[in-house]
């Protein structure tokens, strides 16, 4: 069973697609077990709270030090017994202990085809005009791993959409998250189901 911890800073749209996966049945082996957001008037913590579903607003600013945020967050992680993180606009950098701790066990949606279009800097709408920029025909949203390198770890799973000369960035990012939205409920199957040998995270 992936007991999965959502993450994002935004307005939920992918958390809401992984939700209502959940809520019809789609994924039985995934459990919902908490949302975090650095941001407290996120969409995301909205929906969250609306579904029962545990809502923690934590930011570092809150905290002295890295550190106590970084011990905040595990311990809420150990609360809720998660065993799996999704990032889902989430903002902000993963403390490298947290990705220790998860290795394998954390993903993230990214709204262009990776390894083209991703890194530094690569969010939002920034994807989209490079992308339109670079005149490519077709695009696309990716499933992956997160490790240490932004955007680079191992692919779960892509989608691609076609970029007609007339996409402008909104026009193209309203169609990319169109597919998200199918692509990380499937991603979330087939790891929950693929049951693949993952490290084990250790509290
Ligand atoms: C999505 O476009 C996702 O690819 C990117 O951030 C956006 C989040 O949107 N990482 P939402 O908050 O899920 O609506």
């Amino acid at each position: 069973m992936l007991r999965i911890a959502v993450l994002g800073s935004g307005r939920g749209s992918n958390f809401q697609a992984i939700l209502s996966a959940v809520q019809s049945g789609a994924l039985p082996k995934v459990r919902i077990c908490l949302v975090i957001s650095n941001n407290s008037s996120a969409g995301i913590l909205e929906i969250a709270r609306s579904n029962g579903i545990p809502a923690l607003h934590l930011s570092q600013k809150a905290f002295a030090t890295e550190e106590d945020f970084l011990q905040a967050m595990l311990e809420a992680f150990r609360v809720h017994d998660v065993n799996f993180v999704v990032l889902a606009g989430y903002m902000k950098r993963v403390h490298p202990e947290v990705i220790r701790r998860f290795r394998g066990r954390i993903v993230n949606i990214h709204p262009a085809l990776l390894p083209k279009f991703g890194g530094q800097g690569m969010y939002g709408h920034h994807v989209h005009e490079a992308v339109i920029a670079a005149r490519e025909t077709v695009s696309g949203a990716t499933v992956h791993i997160v490790d240490e390198e932004y955007d680079r770890g191992p692919i779960v799973l892509q989608r691609t959409v076609e970029v007609s000369p007339a996409d402008t960035p909104e026009t193209l990012a309203a169609k990319v998250l169109t597919i998200e939205h199918e692509l990380y409920p499937d991603a979330l199957r087939l790891i929950a189901e693929g049951e693949t040998p993952r490290s084990q995270t250790s509290h």
